[in-house]
């Protein structure tokens, strides 16, 4: 990866899951050595960081773990919402320590689209390489938590045309890869949402006509083996659900904006195939850009541990109510 990042110790500690004051210990201990600025303060950078972390993992050592921790979240963050084995965190993914590293067995996940839509606290008009960039980051971070058998399967749009055209889709898989992904398959989410149809560009003539297909995509990745082994190697798909969903052009309808309270919503129907054809009962799912709570209900109602971060409290409000209504968790044993 590119080494243009530079990080205070606050950042770091965050990036490395491990408090400041660990970050001082390991400076003492030779395996951080950070550059200072003028005024004495202290900066890591990214290479740094990262060759820490393989140091770390190739050493199989506790190396960076401050104390032990239970489940797949370490005990420094609080969440938002924990019932069951279903845990919601109102944070940045982009800084959060609240997951482990190398514990999530899939993560379905629909990250902002960049196209204008109103979030509360998500900026959706960014330059185009600054979007790409904010990808990177989110997507080097969920490749961090996956196990090595994980799956990662990212809703993204195919094209964008508002703002410019811009193929979202093949640039968003090519950062994926960069950042280590495999590349498994692709499934075309047909919405059949034609209403969306605003601009024509030159109608009826071919001096500039706009083309646009009335699909997202779900692409398909894996962090190092398609084969999975871990979990409890338990499937609850039915021979018609795997039939059906292995053919890769899923026809069911979006969600509305307006019955979930929330600008850009998928159908749980989405996170339930998912979960149901890529992973085993039992296994943690995660969604970074969790929303109104979607993959943490489909989550609930397939018997998958899952863990939810989403960086709007109002949003987080929504996902816990939804579970409450929806999934029933207070009254789900799982
Ligand atoms: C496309 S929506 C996800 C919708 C979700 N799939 C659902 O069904 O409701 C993206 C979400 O990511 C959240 N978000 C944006 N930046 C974030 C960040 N850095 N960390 C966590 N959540 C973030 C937004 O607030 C928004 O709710």
């Amino acid at each position: 990866m590119e080494d243009k990042t530079v990080y205070t110790t606050k950042e770091a500690a965050c990036y490395l899951g491990v408090s400041p004051s660990t970050i001082y210990r390991m400076e003492k201990r030779g395996l951080l050595s950070p550059t200072k600025t003028s005024g004495g303060q202290r900066r890591f950078s990214q290479k740094s960081l990262e060759e820490c972390l393989r140091k770390s993992q190739n050493l199989e050592t506790t190396l960076i773990r401050e104390k032990p921790v239970s489940y797949e979240t370490t005990t420094r963050v609080k969440p938002y919402f924990h019932k069951n084995s279903i845990c919601i965190y109102n944070t940045d993914f982009l800084s959060t320590a609240c997951i482990k590293e190398k514990t999530i067995d899939l993560i379905v996940t629909s990250p902002p689209y960049n196209v204008g839509i109103k979030y509360s606290s998500h900026d959706d008009k960014m330059f185009y390489e600054d979007y790409l960039s904010f990808t990177r980051k989110w997507l080097a971070r969920c490749y961090r938590l996956l196990k090595d058998d994980a799956r990662f399967c990212l809703n993204i749009p195919l094209d964008k045309n508002k703002g410019g055209q811009q193929s979202v889709g093949a640039d968003l898989t090519t950062i994926a890869k960069q950042v280590g992904f495999k590349y498994h398959s692709t499934i075309v989410w047909n919405e059949g949402n034609i209403s969306r149809r605003t601009a024509w560009g030159s109608w009826l003539s071919a001096s500039a006509p706009y083309v646009i297909a009335p699909v997202e995509l779900i692409v398909v990745l894996y962090k190092k083996r398609w084969k999975k082994s871990s979990g409890s190697r338990k499937s609850d798909i039915t021979k018609k659900e795997f039939m059906e969903w292995t053919n890769g052009v899923w026809n069911f309808v979006g969600e509305s904006k307006k019955r979930i309270g929330h600008p850009a919503p998928f159908p749980v129907e989405l996170p339930r195939r998912c979960i149901k054809l890529f992973s085993f009962v039992g296994d943690v799912v995660l969604d970074p850009f969790l929303g109104s709570g979607s993959t943490l209900i489909a989550c609930a109602l397939t018997n998958r541990r899952g863990i939810g971060v989403e960086i709007d409290k109002n949003y987080c409000g929504l996902a816990r109510q939804r579970l409450i209504n929806e999934a029933k968790i207070y009254q789900l044993k799982l």
